[in-house]
């Protein structure tokens, strides 16, 4: 059977001043009337019974995402007491997951996603799901990469094919710094890792407990503990001593068993303002413009204010963002800065 375990942990300060630490990136509708979370649910709505989706998040946020999806049965939102990144979520996910079906597929997602050509997308999920079951391998999902970005993981495949869009991975290199991605990229032997792997919940297991033993030996801990009444407890006193590693320099960088798929679909993680403005419907002056705005000859921009009233006028290339009581302006190419507000605030608070 599959399953699939949506990840949602995270902070995103690049979308401050809208994403705050009980709602960030994919709890907000930043592209049309549904939030990321949701879309990410109805994606795979057609691929994956309803009862075998589960949510994994924090205390924090665990709230607002069953309120955002009432058709996830409650026990299907693992709450983990913190965050220990994705590495300890992907273990704990798994433990449960394996409770119930030893042999389960699991597809894990981020929450916080952009992908169009939804079918495509599902019928490469699909032959994944059916390679990583017989061959008890490690897949992701690779995106043709367009720029240098350092915030991905770079994975270079043998070219010849192993299955139909099946590839082996040679070499998984977990955010790089920029004249290494440099170097990836104009290779041409690259893909992004999309973050999005499927894998069996035993395969996944057996790995953690081979290149992450600290890891492993706490999910034995919290797995002696699964529907007792000292079930919460346990988990608080096991989390509390893992380490923080993602997934990424945890497993993918290390294991022998990785296979990757190419995703011919759109998908971005939608890592910031520029990157909305980009995904974003504009009009003829290139504009892409949500809320109550006044505009004069105001070119290439995106603004966002839902409920004040804003008026621009004779600027281009800015990204602002008018909502709740802060008011953010920045150019499109200082995007990626908007992270630095967070941790300015979180300074001098
Ligand atoms: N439950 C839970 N707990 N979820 C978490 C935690 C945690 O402690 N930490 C992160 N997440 C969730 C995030 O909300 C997001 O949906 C997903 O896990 C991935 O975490 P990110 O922090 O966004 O990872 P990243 O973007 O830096 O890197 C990953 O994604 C890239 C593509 O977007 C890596 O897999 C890269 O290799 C990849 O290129
Ligand atoms: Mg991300």
């Amino acid at each position: 059977n599959i399953y699939a375990v949506i990840m949602a942990g995270g902070v995103g300060s690049r979308f401050w001043p809208r994403s705050k630490k009980a709602l960030p990136k994919q709890l907000l509708k930043i592209f049309g009337d549904i939030t990321m979370i949701q879309a990410t649910v109805e994606r795979i709505d057609d691929l994956i019974d309803r009862n075998n989706i589960y949510i994994i998040t924090n205390e924090i946020q665990a709230p607002e995402v069953k309120n955002q999806l009432k058709d996830i049965p409650e026990e299907n939102i693992i709450v983990e007491p913190f965050g220990r990144n994705t590495a300890a979520a992907i273990g704990l996910a798994s433990i449960i997951i394996k409770a119930k079906d030893p042999e389960a597929v699991t597809i894990v997602l981020p929450a916080d996603h952009i992908i169009k050509e939804e079918e495509i997308f599902r019928n490469t999920l699909h032959n994944a799901a059916r390679f990583a079951f017989e061959k008890k391998s490690l897949v992701t999902i690779g995106i043709h990469p367009t720029r240098p970005e350092t915030g991905y993981g770079y994975i270079q495949i043998d070219d010849k094919k192993v299955q139909d869009n099946i590839y082996k991975v040679l070499t998984f290199a977990e955010k790089p710094n920029y004249a290494t991605a440099v170097r990836f990229l104009e290779s041409g032997d690259f893909l992004w890792n999309s973050g999005m792997f499927i894998w069996r919940v035993d395969t996944i297991l057996d790995e953690i407990k081979t290149y992450m033993p600290d890891l492993y030996e706490g999910l034995i801990e919290i797995e002696k503990h699964l529907n007792q009444k000292n079930y919460h407890d346990a988990l608080v006193k096991t989390y509390g001593q893992m380490k923080k590693i993602s997934i990424d320099y945890g497993i993918m960088e290390k294991s022998t068993k990785v296979y990757l798929t190419k995703g011919f679909f759109t998908w971005s993680d939608v890592g910031s303002w520029e990157e909305v403005y980009q995904l974003s419907e504009k009009d003829s002056n290139g504009n892409a413009i949500v809320g109550k705005v006044y505009t004069d000859k105001v070119i290439d921009s995106y603004i966002y204010s839902p409920d004040k009233f804003t008026a621009v006028i004779g600027v281009d290339n800015l990204i602002i963002i008018n909502y709740d009581d802060t008011l953010l302006v920045c150019r499109r190419d200082r995007a990626q800065d908007v992270k630095n507000i967070v941790e300015y605030l979180r300074m001098n608070k």
